[in-house]
């Protein structure tokens, strides 16, 4: 079986033998207590997160994972602000330097391809927690996941993605697992200025995958297995009212989850701003607080794979 000794893309993933590997052993540490059934496999072991932009999600279940697997955590938060970057230290002498201290690395950087310049000299395993508008994998995984446990199988699922597919990291990283699973069926929905960008399409075509983009909702809402609506991402703007305008192109209320088949699922990897009514968290097809906890158990399936 294929082994990671770094992960920075989906891409890596060369196909679904590893990733089912990863799977059966989130599941299994999600069955049980993992500090009473694996015995702490990675006590002694650090890991060190090192984020130049803010997280909630992927940091703290990155320690979370880290220390039910009986090991320790080294965290630079805001490291843009509180780390020696704010003195000038380039990130290429920061890993070095952290990867003396730590067995493995979780960096989220700013800029698309940092985290790949960074795993090209760390010593130790280094994780990509979002580059820019890059990709986030790790999320990825966590989105197979969540697609598996609560529908059974990702194969032949219809998947819209809605919203800002253009800077949304995580959909980057998610189609292209998607691509491992055949009979896959996509919907892009995006305003205009905020479709995905043609690297991924040509990726989608490489790889055969049925696809469509759209500007609207409606058509898809009565087909779609898996809707996942993503935050447009602020961040990433430089004109302020561009972003005002486009903001809140889509949002779903309980009037929209009414036109979702009953078996459908509605993701967000989180955070949402105004793009899910609190209305809708109550309905059973609202799966983004599950796929937010299953990453307790893929990050910890994951660090398992690369240092175990
Ligand atoms: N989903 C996700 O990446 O959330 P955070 O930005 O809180 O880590």
């Amino acid at each position: 079986m294929q082994k990671l000794n770094y992960l920075i893309s989906a891409t890596q993933f060369a196909d679904r033998e590893l990733l089912e590997s990863l799977f059966a052993s989130a599941a299994e540490m999600e069955r049980h207590d993992i500090a009473r059934t694996l015995k702490l496999s990675l006590s002694g072991r650090i890991l060190a997160t090192i984020f130049y932009e803010p997280s909630t999600r992927t940091r703290l279940s990155f320690e979370a994972a880290m220390q039910k697997l009986g090991g320790g955590i080294l965290t630079a938060e805001n490291a843009r602000e509180n780390s020696s970057a704010a003195k000038g230290e380039s990130i290429a002498d920061a890993i070095r330097v952290i990867g003396g201290y730590a067995d493995v690395i979780v960096m989220r950087h700013f800029e698309e391809g940092a985290a790949k310049a960074a795993a090209a000299i760390s010593p130790v395993p280094l994780i990509n927690a979002g580059d820019g508008p890059g990709e986030h994998p790790t999320q990825a995984l966590v989105d197979i996941y969540t697609i598996m446990k609560e529908l059974g199988s990702v194969e032949g699922k219809r998947i819209a993605l809605v919203g800002d597919l253009l800077y949304g990291r995580t959909i980057h990283s998610l189609l292209q697992l998607l691509c491992l699973y055949p009979g896959v069926s996509i919907d892009l929905i995006s305003p205009a200025n905020l479709r995905l960008p043609a690297k991924y399409i040509d990726y989608l075509k490489q790889n055969k995958v049925d696809f469509r983009e759209s500007d609207t909702l409606d058509a898809s809402l009565p087909h779609a297995d898996v809707l996942y609506i993503t935050r447009v991402q602020r961040e990433r703007f430089t004109d302020v009212s561009e972003y005002e305008a486009i903001k809140d192109s889509y949002f779903v209320d309980a009037v929209i989850a009414a036109k979702l088949k009953p078996e459908a699922i509605i993701l967000h990897a989180l955070p949402r701003l105004n793009e899910i009514a609190s209305e809708v968290d109550s309905d059973p097809r609202a799966a983004y607080f599950r796929q937010a906890k299953n990453g307790l158990y893929v990050r910890m399936a994951l660090l398992t794979h690369l240092l175990a």
